[in-house]
């Protein structure tokens, strides 16, 4: 949950990290630190606070040629700038920059205290730059294999960057169960946590596994495994460009991605409709063991989450194989029924989330096999999993999912129309006419969005309350569930999502007179779905909520005090068109009152600790 960033090549190192670790601020935004390698010490400064307090500390940098850079989401140890990275050893030569937990950090310091070491901060990191530090003298000043050997002593999930004042122009790193990526420049070379971090200067990465160490010169870049032996790199191009990582004239990167959905959703549906058929062929399973398959188990977390409980339906609906979907941080740690007829899908913009991540290593464990929905080339997840589908909605940096939750919809829906052709539960005619339905989903969100002035407006109105409630019904449900989510996380307001059927089970009690019901309609009258939200919204309004509707055009709704009209589409496709007007709802409320949209509070856009 923090980012990291190393430079080594002839600019002033000073420029890319902290280019870099703007670009990285989503991953953690409590405190911020370089330090940069001048021959026989080093320059350290680091700021609790936003990027913006180091920068203004930041006013005679070195000209030197390499660094390291870190934006810190705190965990062992509070945002202060003590405990914000790097950290360094005694001499003041060595300094580590971490992301991770190192569990057993309270057992290794105890050690390094005793024998004669002094610590700073609080924080597990200092641990590492303590440990490296003899660890390196052991081994006549090789910082790599002092890297090699601090790692084998090392218990938790981390990825690790050290430079030392001695050989300033080396950079070491190295990853477990944490993102770390060498970018390959022209006589300079870059590692940070995401390629959005170097992108500007390079569209060459090289993907490192578990327990690799990597050590970084402007011309040379050499990978071992921990016991030293060498390893090939895996090179691959970046396909998105820096533009893609820019607000363009948007005030915030959460309004950028709300507008960029008909698209992102339009690039995920693309070439999936072939010869007739849906087309998935990263799904390596063969025919029989996609036959053979007796369950799919959803695993995700926050949004991803709620993507997953809208594809149930579908998939469900279109493949006939049941579905359960589950929070990654709960079915890791059950025994889960599941096994070599289970097909698991793990869920994941980042595929970074370690929660996912392990729910995903504990099904394997079981014999399960695992296709990630994932938007992060060469992220973890897909790497570990035995497929992946790709979803194609370029990079997210806001912190609050937007065009992540769509995409991953029409990406699920893809994988339940394709298991419903293979097993030959579903006409291809409705293959059919369903695939080319959802290739009208980004007019109708390009419709939405031209006309979502007034809903920002009336958001304004609403700006003083403390509560607001949502309400669904099928499909809906996920969708009100998701609703609450981006309103808690973006504007602090405490929000609930509800199925409507659960109302008068408990949550009505919570309405009085003024509060803010968001109800979304279903646009069907199957199992009387539309009537009973109806009734939903009488109930509510009989004991004072103000009810915003959700609802296509038509359908008549007595007792809302405000109606916002989406495009009609089938009820299974509604809540790629009912989530945008959500996300708008707490995007203005989030404005409206002041927060900060793009780092809300305590928040970090992946959540690589556990
Ligand atoms: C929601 O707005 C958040 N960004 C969060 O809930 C997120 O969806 C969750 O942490 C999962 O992230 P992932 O998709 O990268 O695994």
């Amino acid at each position: 949950m923090c980012g990291i960033v190393g430079y080594t090549g002839p600019q002033s190192a000073a420029t890319p990290l902290i280019e870099g670790l703007r670009r990285l601020e989503y991953r953690g935004y409590d405190s911020a630190g370089i330090a940069l390698g001048t021959s026989n010490k080093l320059f350290v400064e680091k700021r609790a606070g936003k990027l913006a307090n180091l920068e203004g500390a930041l006013s005679q940098v070195p000209e030197v040629h390499s660094g390291i850079g870190h934006t810190r989401w705190a965990t062992h140890g509070g945002p202060t700038d003590r405990n914000a990275h790097p950290h360094l050893d005694n001499e003041g030569k060595l300094a580590v920059i971490h992301n991770g937990i190192i569990e057993n950090y309270s057992e290794l310091k105890a050690e390094l205290q005793s024998a004669g070491h002094t610590f700073h901060s609080e924080t597990d990191t200092e641990t590492v730059a303590h440990l490296l530090s003899d660890l390196r003298k052991e081994h006549n000043g090789d910082l790599t294999i002092a890297m090699r050997e601090a790692v084998k002593r090392l218990r938790g999930s981390f990825t690790l960057l050290a430079v030392h004042a001695d050989r300033p122009e080396l950079i070491v790193g190295v990853r477990r169960n944490s993102p770390l990526v060498v970018g390959l420049g022209n006589g300079e070379n870059f590692m940070a946590s995401d390629v959005a971090a170097f992108i500007e200067y390079t569209k060459r990465a090289v993907e490192l596994g578990q327990d690799e160490v990597v050590t970084i010169t402007p011309t040379a870049v050499s990978i071992t495994d921990l016991a030293g032996k060498a390893i090939s790199p895996r090179e691959y191009q970046i396909t998105w460009d820096a533009a893609a990582a820019q607000k363009g004239g948007f005030a915030h990167f959460m309004l950028k991605e709300i507008f960029e959905q008909p698209k992102a959703v339009a690039d995920t549906l693309i070439g999936r409709f072939v010869n007739n058929q849906i087309a998935i062929d990263e799904l390596k399973l063969s025919e029989a063991e996609l036959k053979n398959l007796k369950k799919i188990v959803v695993i995700a977390c926050g949004t991803a989450f709620h993507a997953g409980l809208v594809a149930k339906y579908a998939i469900e609906k279109w493949s006939k194989i049941p579905v359960e979907v589950e929070l990654a941080s709960e079915f890791r740690y059950r025994d889960p029924l599941v096994d070599s007829n289970t097909l698991v899908i793990a869920i994941s913009q980042s595929g970074e989330t370690m929660d996912t991540l392990m729910a995903l290593r504990h099904a394997k464990e079981f014999g399960a096999k695992v296709l990630a929905v994932c938007n992060t080339n060469s992220s973890t997840i897909p790497r570990e999993s035995d497929a992946v589908l790709y979803t194609h909605a370029g990079p997210e940096i806001a912190v609050a999912s937007t065009k992540a939750l769509l995409t991953q919809i029409v990406a699920t829906y893809l994988i339940g129309l394709y298991l419903g052709q293979v097993r030959g539960v579903i006409k291809s005619a409705d293959v059919s006419e369903i695939y080319n339905q959802m290739l009208e989903l980004p007019a109708q969100l390009e419709q939405i969005l031209e006309t979502v002035e007034p809903l920002r407006e009336l958001t304004r109105k609403f700006a003083d309350k403390n509560t607001v409630l949502f309400l669904g019904r099928h499909v809906g449900f996920p969708i009100a569930l998701e609703g609450a989510l981006k309103l808690k996380e973006l504007a602090y307001i405490h929000a609930e999502g509800f199925a409507g059927g659960e109302l008068k089970h408990g949550p009505i009690a919570l309405i009085e007179e003024g509060t803010p019901v968001i109800a979304i309609v279903p646009n069907t009258h199957e199992h009387g779905l539309d009537e009973k939200m109806l009734s939903n919204i009488q109930e509510v309004k009989a004991r004072g909520a103000k009810v915003i509707a959700i609802a296509t055009e038509g359908i008549e709704i007595p007792g809302a005090t405000h109606i916002i009209r989406i495009p009609n589409s089938p009820q299974l496709l509604q809540p790629v068109l009912a989530a945008v007007p959500l996300q708008v709802f707490a995007y203005e409320m989030a404005v409206a009152r002041g927060t900060d949209v793009d780092q809300p509070r305590n928040l970090a856009k992946s959540v690589t600790v556990e």
